[in-house]
Formats: C-alpha cells, sequence, structure tokens
C-alpha cells in the first residue's frame, strides 16, 4: 500500500474507523491530522468494540506506528483515559504512540466557553459535542493556544493567567456561566505533564525517516468533508478543515508524499448537530419517513462519542461530487450497504432544483443549501441480505445496480464496499 488519505465525505460517522483499522496492517504508519475529542471512530473485531476519540484507528496491530498530529486538539483527560481503556484491553499503547509536541491542549475552559455559548445561541445552537473543539481551535488561530511543549515553558503560568482572566470575564460577564478554577487548569496541565509529555515527539521528522525508509503511511481524518469550516455547510461545521489537504498541514507533510485519497461514504446519508441536509427523510424532531427510520434502526444510528440520535436520508450525490472535487478522491469505500437490505426501492440524488433551476454543485449559502429540492434517480432495492458479504458475487443484482449508479454520478471508482462494522466485512474491488 502506498501513502494514502483516508477521509470521511459527508457529515461524519461514515465508518473511517472501521475502515482505518482493517488497512492498517497494510500501513506502517497510522497519523491523525485534525479534530480532537469530537470524533468517535468504531472499530469492531468479533464480539470487541473499541471507541476511539483521539487515537489513530490502527492502534490495535502490533506493528503500526500511530501519530496525533499537530492539526489536533488534544483532551489531556479524555485522551488518558482513552489510553487506560486501551491498556485494560492489553494493548501497549505508549509503546505504539507519539504526539507532536505541537497539538494544542483542550482546557477546561474550552469545554466551559462551548457549552455557555451553545446555551447562549438558544434555537441557533450549531449541535456542537460540547468537547471544546470550537475555542480550542479559536485560540491556536488566536495565538493564546497552550501546546504540548508549552507546558515545560517558563512562561506557562502567565499564560494561563492571562486565558484565565479573559475567558472568566467572557464567562461571567457575558456569557452568565460559571467561570474556571485555576486549580481545574492546573490538575489537567499536570496531567497532561505527567501522561502525555513522555509521548511528545518531532511527528514531522519522525514522517520523513520513515517515508525515506520506503515506509507507508496511513493519513486518518476525522469528521468529514460537510463538517469542513471552509468547504462544508458554515456555519453548522466544526472548527477545522477535514479536507484531504489538511492532512499536509496537520502532520508536516508535503504533497509529493501522498499517492491516494479514498473518500469514505455511507451507501446513505448520516447527520449529527444542526444543519442543512437536503435529503433527510427522518430524525428526532419529528420527521419520520420509514426509508429514513429504516437506516437509523438498522443502521443503529446513534452517536459514537455522543450518543445523540443521527439524522438520516438518502445518498447526497451532489455532496459526495462536492467531496471527490474539493479532496481529489482517487477511490470511493462505501460502508452500510448491508443496511439498505430490505428497502423496497433505493433513492439516489443527483442534483438539486432551486427556484426552478437545476444546481449540479452545492450552494455556499446554507440558506439556499437548506431551501434545494433534492433530484432523485429511483433504484429498485433488493430483499436479500449483505450483511457481512466478501465478495461482489455475494451481492444481489440491484445491488451492484447501485453501486455502478454511485459511481457514475460520484464520477469515482468505488474501490471498497463494506458489508457490515467487523473488520472482515468487507469487499475490495
Ligand atoms: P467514524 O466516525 O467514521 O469512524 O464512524 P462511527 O464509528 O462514528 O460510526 C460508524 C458506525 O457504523 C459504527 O458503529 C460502526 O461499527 C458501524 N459500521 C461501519 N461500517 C459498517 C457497515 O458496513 N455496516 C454496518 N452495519 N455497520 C457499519
Ligand atoms: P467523526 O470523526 C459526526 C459535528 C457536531 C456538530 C458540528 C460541530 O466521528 O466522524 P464540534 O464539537 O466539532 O464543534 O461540533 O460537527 N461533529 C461530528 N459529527 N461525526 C464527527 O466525528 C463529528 N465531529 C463533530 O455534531 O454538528
Ligand atoms: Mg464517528
Amino acid at each position: 500500500m502506498t501513502n494514502t488519505i483516508a477521509i470521511g465525505i459527508q457529515w461524519g460517522d461514515e465508518g473511517k474507523g472501521k475502515i482505518v483499522d482493517l488497512l492498517a496492517p497494510d500501513v506502517d504508519v497510522v497519523a491523525r491530522f485534525q479534530g480532537g475529542p469530537n470524533a468517535g471512530h468504531t472499530l469492531v473485531l468479533g464480539d470487541k468494540k473499541t471507541v476511539l476519540n483521539h487515537i489513530p484507528s490502527g492502534i490495535l496491530h502490533e506493528d503500526t506506528l500511530c501519530l496525533i498530529g499537530n492539526g489536533t486538539v488534544v483532551d489531556p483527560k479524555r485522551l488518558v483515559e482513552e489510553m487506560d481503556m486501551l491498556i485494560e484491553a492489553c494493548i501497549p499503547v505508549t509503546e505504539r504512540l507519539k504526539i507532536s509536541e505541537r497539538c494544542q491542549l483542550i482546557l477546561p475552559y474550552h469545554r466551559s466557553l462551548d457549552a455557555a455559548r451553545e446555551v447562549a445561541k438558544g434555537k441557533a445552537k450549531i449541535g456542537t459535542t460540547g468537547k471544546g473543539i470550537g475555542p480550542c481551535y479559536e485560540d491556536k488561530t488566536a495565538r493564546r493556544g497552550i501546546r504540548l511543549v508549552d507546558l515545560t515553558s517558563d512562561d506557562l503560568d502567565e499564560r494561563i493567567d492571562a486565558n484565565l482572566e479573559y475567558v472568566n470575564f467572557m464567562l461571567v460577564e457575558y456569557l452568565k456561566a460559571a467561570p474556571v478554577s485555576r486549580m481545574e487548569v492546573d490538575a489537567m496541565l499536570d496531567l497532561a505533564r505527567e501522561r502525555l509529555l513522555p509521548l511528545a515527539a518531532d511527528v514531522p521528522l519522525i514522517l520523513q525517516r520513515r517515508i525515506k525508509a520506503g515506509d507507508s503511511i496511513l493519513y486518518e481524518g476525522a469528521q468529514g468533508s460537510m463538517l469542513d469550516v471552509d468547504h462544508g455547510t458554515y456555519p453548522f461545521v466544526t472548527s477545522s478543515n477535514t479536507v484531504a489537504g489538511a492532512a499536509l498541514a496537520g502532520l508536516g507533510v508535503g504533497p509529493g508524499q501522498v499517492d491516494a485519497v479514498l473518500g469514505i461514504c455511507k451507501a446513505y446519508t448520516t447527520r449529527v448537530g444542526a444543519g442543512p441536509f437536503p435529503t433527510e427523510l427522518y430524525n428526532a424532531e419529528g420527521m419520520e419517513c420509514p426509508s429514513g427510520k429504516h437506516m437509523a434502526e438498522k443502521g443503529n444510528e446513534f452517536g459514537s462519542t455522543t450518543g445523540r440520535p443521527r439524522r438520516t436520508g438518502w445518498f447526497d450525490g451532489v455532496v459526495v461530487q462536492h467531496a471527490v472535487r474539493i479532496n481529489g478522491v482517487t477511490g470511493l469505500a462505501i460502508t452500510k450497504m448491508d443496511v439498505l437490505d430490505g428497502l423496497e426501492e433505493v433513492k439516489l440524488c443527483v442534483a438539486y432544483e432551486l427556484d426552478g433551476e437545476r444546481l449540479e454543485s452545492v450552494p455556499a449559502c446554507c440558506k439556499q443549501l437548506e431551501a434545494v429540492e433534492p433530484v432523485y434517480e429511483t433504484l429498485p432495492g433488493w430483499s436479500e441480505n449483505t450483511f457481512g458479504a466478501t465478495s461482489m458475487e455475494q451481492l444481489p443484482a440491484n445491488a451492484r445496480a447501485l453501486l455502478k449508479r454511485i459511481e457514475e454520478v460520484c464520477d469515482c471508482p468505488v474501490t471498497m464496499l463494506s458489508t457490515g462494522p467487523d473488520r472482515s466485512h468487507i469487499i475490495h474491488l
């Protein structure tokens, strides 16, 4: 395997964890380049399920080095909990994991700000995961963030004091929320110093050495392209770039060090949190279409991190085409094909209509995206069971026809098809 970026190309939760875990034995390094504990990547091996927030999805494999890049935001408490969960399962995580000394730390005040801002927004809230992601990335851009390497710095105390003065003013005076104490922040910093600093490393140096030695790298994204802060459904997005290009900046590698981009998407669409979703059929707020309910129930569509019910809808070819373009996707990995088993018919959105005009790409304006009508093609469904299929011959003709149409609409070959949550439920095309 060459150097591949594996990313979600819808609104997250496409099955990145499963795909990265199954590809990991064929690579030497798996590296996360953005996001933080907002991610929940699920790995299933037999009856054992592992959900990872920060740690790359290659961690279960003995010979795979896992790297957390500078583009990520790390919650020390959550990462230590994650490490301990793996250690308890006899995974020698400290031997397999390195963390960029340049990654940003999520501190208690980031979570408080995230929560208080959502409350203040009322009905207009983003529906964030509440993990402090936005405020932490804001601090990074504002140049007041605290990085892992800063734990050894002489001026750390002063910088924390200055940050707390500002944050507590915002929390108490403006957002009418409780202040954050210095003690809480210090406890987090102590934990990071004790458990994370020993794993701090110069990640670009490690990567360059590995690449020079002929090792292959799998760059693992979090979230999905429609949650990208530039290319997604702004402002209903996360606060980082989630597209393939972010892998370079988020790890410190060059464009020549990437050979392929694997775009991971479900055979239908889901979204958690607020924001436009043109092909939506079903949600917890009362949208009740039976096909959407089928996807939600059969697909067990609940957030891996937050447990929130996911909104569901038909495959949106306009969204996936958009993602293929902005990421330079070279192959699609379609997941959760088995969830469509038993539907009488399956729809595929091939364009949008807005005020009588046909749109072939995603409008930048959220209000417009909310107003579009999907243009659907309807294909016959199938009653056969595809769960766990490992070869194309096991798929009914109608499922194969859907895949072919997805390839045509999205102008991209399907190279992997996932037919169940387990590592073994896969068809390589
Ligand atoms: P990620 O954030 O992209 O890694 O995705 P999540 O782990 O949040 O959500 C994907 C969910 O679908 C997890 O519960 C996976 O175990 C499950 N899953 C992944 N691929 C398949 C598949 O092909 N079929 C079924 N039925 N479940 C799958
Ligand atoms: P993985 O990596 C699905 C969504 C949130 C919210 C918006 C902003 O598991 O695919 P944030 O907490 O990032 O400020 O929330 O982004 N979101 C995700 N949705 N999967 C994720 O990660 C997500 N990470 C963030 O629901 O709408
Ligand atoms: Mg997830």
